[in-house]
């Protein structure tokens, strides 16, 4: 267990004595307002941070001096932060497309990049429509589609129960099941857009990742099997059954693996093109349900 106190992190006063903002046991209990203009206390914590490793210590600092509330919280915060938990996981949220998420320990934690595929489903949602947010982790696209759009039922779904527990604090209807399965039955055919990220990192490549993903987020939410494809082929294999004629798929994937899983697409009834943006990194395969082979 990181400390519970700031002993180490401690800034230097003037007068330390019990009563003056310290207590005989050396626990800093000086009220969070004073905590947060203290230079010393500011300072040491970006030089512990830049120490370990964190390429963005000040921004990371101020965060994180922002939202402790007690030198004790803070101080816990940047043992984990230094023993390598993601920032977001520490702070308990993730700013995604201007929404604060709540992001809870063991769950993932929404990228930037996916703020692109959430755009295309914002974009794809009539009023009024359905739209699901399938393998929803913290629920980040979902949260996104009913801020920004004029959905009228947003539906989240995954397998994982400490995601789908997460989820339930950002939105309102959240299902726990293996994709479709997790769904309420009479969805079926009545979908309007099944936006996806689907974990689609090859199995072989997950031991490149980086700590804070590889040993800080589950691996139901990375591995997508030998080619990162597994779990987007069934998603795609099994949007027909839940979309409505014309209704749209979403899928995030990477560069590499766009052509073959728009192909998938093709082969499952969807015409399909590779939608991409290199501002944000974002890569996704949207296609539009075609029974019979023509746009709906
Ligand atoms: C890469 S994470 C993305 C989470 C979220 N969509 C986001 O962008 O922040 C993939 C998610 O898919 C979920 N998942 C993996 N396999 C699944 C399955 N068979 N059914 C439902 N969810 C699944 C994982 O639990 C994880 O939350």
């Amino acid at each position: 267990m990181p400390p519970a106190t700031v002993s180490s992190e401690r800034p230097r006063r003037t007068d330390d004595t019990p009563g003056a903002g310290t207590r005989a046991d050396g626990r800093d209990t000086r009220p969070v307002s004073e905590l947060l203009t203290d230079p010393v206390l500011r300072d040491r914590t970006v030089a512990t941070l830049r120490a370990a490793g964190c390429v963005f210590a000040e921004d990371e600092a101020a965060l994180l001096l922002g939202e402790a509330e007690s030198a004790g919280a803070l101080a816990t915060m940047v043992a984990r932060r230094v023993a390598g938990d993601p920032l977001e996981q520490i702070v308990g949220w993730a700013e995604f497309r201007g929404l604060r998420v709540v992001v809870e320990p063991g769950v993932f934690v929404p990228r930037q990049r996916t703020g692109f595929l959430a755009g295309l489903a914002v974009a794809a949602t009539r009023a009024g429509g359905i739209v699901v947010d399938m393998c929803c982790g913290a629920g980040a696209v979902g949260m996104a589609v009913m801020a920004q759009s004029r959905a009228a039922e947003v539906h989240a779904a995954d397998v994982d129960p400490a995601a789908v527990a997460c989820a339930q604090r950002n939105l309102p209807c959240v299902h726990l099941g293996d994709l479709y399965a997790a769904l309420p039955a009479d969805l079926r055919g009545r979908v309007d857009v099944v936006v996806a990220n689907a974990p689609y990192v090859p199995t072989d490549a997950v031991a490149t990742m980086p700590p804070e993903a590889r040993l800080h987020e589950p691996m139901v939410a990375l591995d997508g099997g030998a080619d990162g494809l597994d779990v987007a082929r069934r998603v795609v294999a099994g949007a027909p059954e839940w979309l409505v004629p014309g209704g749209v798929l979403l899928v995030e994937t990477s560069t590499k693996q766009a052509p073959a899983l728009r192909e998938w697409f093709v082969h499952n009834g969807f015409v399909a093109t590779v939608e991409a943006d290199d501002e944000i990194g974002g890569t996704a395969v949207r296609g539009t349900f075609t029974p019979g082979g023509r746009p709906g």
